[in-house]
């Protein structure tokens, strides 16, 4: 007998509060062992002017359980207010976002009506990426965006998708990247995936660049199994996926952290057909679904997945997806039919064998303080600055000023505009913004000694910001500038 469990339940907006209600009764249905402690999450709460759009109380029961299952939510439009989704995974560290796209019976898609089955696991990176969401306007005209990397960050993802691989028996991982641009990003993800496949000899590895990748995703589904990506690319090629497999609805989504895991379907609050009772649960069911593996309710998740599928397979659908011409039936009905089959067998669904994610769930332990994630010493040096500034003039007016102030120990190496060189050297062709970066060498100076040289610069140039120039273990740990 299964020890009762708790969760903190967020019923949401628009269509929420109807699905998580049907997940809910075929959860009771199913006699699954976990409470509910239902928490005040969402638009209202923004209304009542919650910032994050959750109470103090909601985020202390996350904290405890260890387990949030949400509906949909409305973040409010340009009130300065920060998404809820985004800020659940990062506050609790969420680091892998699974999902799940697949052939369904009973859901027509141009891939099923060719005899094309798909059935692929995305893992996306969730926490770092421009998703950071640091971003600064130089000036009127440019914006800055920072796109953090980490080598940490980038593991723990990977090896997230390495384990369940082995776990689930999955035979093959593909990394999607664009490291042939992104060479310092990108290329740390490549490497850390390179360097994490080491540990698993059992487990098939190819890494494809993502724009190439979205085209196979397109002519070759059948060839993917399981693809890691980092955050921006991952969310992109998530959507590309659900597209393969009949849209969102169907696509099940979890938010894995080492103590506190998020489970929600992927589509919004749907606000056209809210209050109708008309709304598609399956997304929500498919995420409650893997919510219980993660708890590692194994037989109840398998079968209430078998009923799933014996509804779907019966052609039973909502009005949103299914045959046209079959009539479509309401939330209440679409789950009364699921419940109904409890028990039975899909008969032409393969069904994955039912095993727990990785993460063995316990309830999280308190911690008393942030971790920090440290990675090894390696021999750093000092060679340069990059300095990124604003002028209206060309790189040929805007160089003797910057040469005027630098000190011997110093050498202007180059002027890029967008990341192009456009002096000493560049076309003429090179189309200039106002958005310029000046690098600067300096072998054997300190960091003192460039804020002293932007003291100097201050008065020829508008600086917006610097960023050190290192070499790592002896090599450049920098890009260069193209052309
Ligand atoms: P949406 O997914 O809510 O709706 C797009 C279309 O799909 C609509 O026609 C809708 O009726 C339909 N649809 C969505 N889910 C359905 C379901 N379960 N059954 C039947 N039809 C369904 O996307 P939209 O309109 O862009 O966003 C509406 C709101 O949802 C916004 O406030 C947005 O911020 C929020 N949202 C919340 C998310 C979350 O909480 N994870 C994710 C995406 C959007």
């Amino acid at each position: 007998m299964s020890e009762m469990r708790q969760i903190s339940v967020a019923k949401g907006d628009g269509i929420g509060p109807e699905i998580m209600d049907a997940v809910l009764s075929v959860f009771e249905a199913a006699k699954v062992p976990i409470t509910y402690d239902f928490i005040g999450m969402g638009k209202s709460y923004y209304d009542e002017g919650y910032e994050t759009g959750m109470t103090p109380e909601a985020m202390e029961s996350i904290e405890n359980t260890g387990i949030l299952f949400k509906g949909p939510m409305e973040t409010p439009k340009g009130k300065g207010v920060k998404s809820i989704n985004v800020t659940a995974r990062k506050v609790w560290s969420t680091y892998a976002n699974r999902r799940h796209f697949r052939t369904i019976e009973g859901v027509d898609t141009l891939y099923s009506r060719a005899g094309i089955p798909v059935d692929i696991t995305v893992v996306r990176e969730n926490i770092e990426d421009t998703y950071g969401g640091i971003e600064h306007m130089l000036s009127n005209d440019v914006a800055l965006s920072r796109r953090f990397i980490t080598r940490q960050g980038s593991e723990q993802v990977i090896r997230f998708a390495f384990e369940m691989a082995r776990k689930e028996g999955f035979k093959k991982i593909t990394c999607g990247h664009k490291a042939n641009i992104m060479k310092l990003t990108d290329g740390l993800f490549l490497d850390v995936f390179y360097d994490v496949a080491k540990g698993y000899p059992e487990i098939q590895v190819e890494d494809v660049i993502v724009d190439a990748l979205c085209m196979k995703l397109v002519q070759k589904p059948q060839d993917f199994e399981v693809i890691v990506l980092t955050n921006l690319q991952g969310d992109i090629v998530s959507d590309l996926c659900a597209g393969l497999v009949g849209g969102l609805g169907f696509a099940p989504s979890t938010n894995v952290g080492d103590n506190i895991s998020i489970f929600e379907a992927v589509h919004g609050t749907a606000p056209d057909i809210a209050g109708k009772g008309i709304a598609n649960p399956t997304s929500l069911l498919l995420s409650g679904i893997m919510m219980l593996r993660h708890l590692g309710l194994l037989k109840e998740a398998a079968q209430i997945e078998a009923a799933l599928m014996v509804t779907l397979e019966c052609g039973v659908h909502t009005g949103d997806f299914g045959q046209k011409d079959s009539p479509s039936v309401n939330t209440r009905e679409f789950v009364a039919n699921v419940i109904t089959n409890l028990g039975k067998a899909p008969q032409r669904t393969a069904m994955r064998k039912s095993v727990a994610d990785h993460v063995e769930f316990r309830k999280p332990i308190r911690p008393a303080h942030q971790k920090v994630l440290i990675g090894d010493v390696h021999d750093v040096e000092l060679e340069g600055m990059d300095i990124f500034f604003v002028d209206d003039k060309r790189a040929d007016e805007i160089a003797p000023g910057i040469l005027k102030h630098l000190p011997e120990t110093m050498t202007l190496k180059t002027l890029t505009n967008r990341g192009t060189v456009v002096w000493p050297d560049g076309s003429v062709y090179t189309e200039c913004t106002t958005g310029y970066g000046a690098r600067i060498i300096g072998k054997g100076v300190t960091k003192t000694d460039f804020w002293n040289l932007l003291g100097q610069l201050s008065e020829v140039l508008n600086i917006a910001s610097t960023e050190f120039l290192y070499s790592i273990d002896g090599k450049s740990a920098y890009s260069k500038g193209q052309g």
